[in-house]
């Protein structure tokens, strides 16, 4: 029997999609004073936002917190359960940017987001449908924020929905999320089924064993990780490629959706292999209904190396040893930055590209794994070097294999994002944030 999601424990954006459009921002703090940060942190947990009714919330704007092993370590979480934390957050991402592939330019010392070593300790993090609730729930942080010495702002980023309703690269996102039994409703068709535990702690993951956090069970359940990627994109590089390496219009946009693995109206290539047909990308039970294994093995429609194909198999190894269901992701993505005018092939100088939260109880054999492994390397489907055609590193391979309208090796991919921030966060449950609050107090002695 599947078990059932304590809802109200859980914060609201695990299991809340984004607003359409949506308007949010992150709020970095650097804790100063770990007493004053505590009581902050007290007086913060009525605001914070739950995922009970997450389908069908009464409000349509959310607030929630997560936090930095660096910045649990300053707050003073005993050293026992902050060795007990997964190696991932004691390390940080930036320790592990080598693995991630975020070298050259996307190497930390590039990053204009803090890390937790720059101090990024805790963040704030606002959802809403509309500016006016984003900045009601914003100003109800900044003034329990206002009254504590405990923290001090260090970095403030707003996110939104562009305009055109897609990320810079033109592309419609966020169709894509795995069904989590105990979530409630039934799976979509084509949506993979997801044991909870691969996305909240405290119950069965894809194992069949128990997902548990560091420390007393009061601290980690109903908590999570999040691991957090700020990723520039360079917009005019990439309509420039399109540009040289394919004929007319139709070409470009055949060329773009190879590279993605569906037409920019988020319209499955699978689905429709030479046009796009925007009516299935809007019809919840077409948009993923498709697999790989049986009517595309070798990619001829779908690009074994297309960014969708990558980042999620789906049945496509079902004769190797990999198991997709241990690397499935729940992704919160969301837009920064303005739009690229549309034609514009020349840089404008504008910082824009994509936050991603993914939400993940085992980073490293899942964000990281998916990173290291699927997005920047090619070995898993036999392309050697090869790397994601639209996000992956660039030091390795520069190459890409369509087989429509015949087979063709594209070269010359360049470097279409940058990492220009990224931590490993835990979230915690609402009970587990009141238990944290209680067990600083005893440790400070206030
Ligand atoms: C600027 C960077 C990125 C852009 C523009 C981007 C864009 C997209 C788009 C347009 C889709 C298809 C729509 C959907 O299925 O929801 C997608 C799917 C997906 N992306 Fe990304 N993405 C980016 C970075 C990443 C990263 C860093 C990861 C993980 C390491 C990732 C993992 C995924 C996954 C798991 C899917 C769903 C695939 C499926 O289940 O079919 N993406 N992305």
């Amino acid at each position: 029997m599947d078990e059932v999601l304590e809802l109200p424990d859980i914060q609201g954006t695990v299991l809340r999609g984004r607003p359409n459009p949506y308007f949010g921002v992150y709020l970095v703090f650097r804790i100063e004073d770990p007493s004053d940060a505590a009581t902050l942190i007290e007086r913060l947990i009525p605001h914070l936002t739950s995922a009970a009714d997450w389908e069908h919330p009464a409000e349509e704007a959310w607030i929630n917190i997560v936090f930095s092993h660096e910045g649990l370590r300053v707050l003073g979480l005993d050293p026992a359960i902050l060795g007990a934390f997964p190696r991932e957050l004691q390390q940080g991402m930036a320790a592990r940017s080598a693995l991630l592939g975020d070298v050259g330019r996307s190497a930390p010392d590039h990053w204009v987001m803090p890390h937790a070593l720059k101090g990024f300790h805790l963040a704030l993090h606002v959802m809403a449908a509309s500016p006016e609730l984003r900045d009601q729930k914003v100003a109800l942080g900044e003034a329990e924020v206002a009254q504590s010495k405990g923290v001090t702002l260090l970095y403030r980023l707003e996110v939104g929905m562009p305009p055109t309703k897609r990320e810079h690269f033109g592309f419609v996102d966020g169709l894509t999320r795995p069904y989590i039994q105990g979530q409630g409703g039934e799976p979509l068709p084509g949506q993979t089924v997801s044991a909870p535990g691969e996305f909240v702690l405290g119950y069965r993951n894809a194992k069949g064993e128990r997902a548990e956090g560091p420390g007393p069970e009061e601290f980690w359940r109903n908590g999570t990780y999040v691991s957090l990627r700020m990723l520039y994109q360079d917009v005019a590089l990439f309509r420039k490629f399109l540009h040289d390496h394919a004929d007319d219009s139709y070409a470009q946009e055949l060329l773009a959706a190879q590279m993605m693995g569906r037409w920019r109206s988020g319209c499955p290539l699978h689905k429709s292999p030479t046009e796009d047909r925007p009516e299935l990308a809007i019809d919840p039970m077409q948009n993923n209904n498709f697999s790989y294994y049986d009517s595309d093995p070798e990619g001829h429609i779908t690009p074994l190396g297309s960014h969708i194909r990558r980042a999620n198999p789906r049945d496509g190894l079902k004769d190797s040893i990999a198991d997709p269901k241990l690397h499935l992701l729940l992704r919160r993505g969301s837009a920064y930055g303005p739009v690229l005018p549309e034609g514009v092939m020349e840089d404008d100088g504008i910082d824009r590209g994509l936050v991603l939260a993914v939400i993940n109880a085992y980073p490293a054999r899942q964000f990281e794994f998916v990173q290291s492994q699927w997005i920047n390397d090619g070995d898993f489907i036999s392309q050697g070097e090869r790397t994601d055609p639209i996000i992956g590193r660039r030091d390795r391979a520069d190459d890409f294999l369509v087989y429509q309208p015949r087979r063709k090796r594209i070269c010359g991919l360049a470097e279409f994002t940058l990492t220009r921030g990224g931590e490993h966060l835990f979230l915690p449950g609402l009970g587990g944030l009141r238990w944290l609050v209680g067990h600083l107090r005893s440790r400070l002695g206030s």
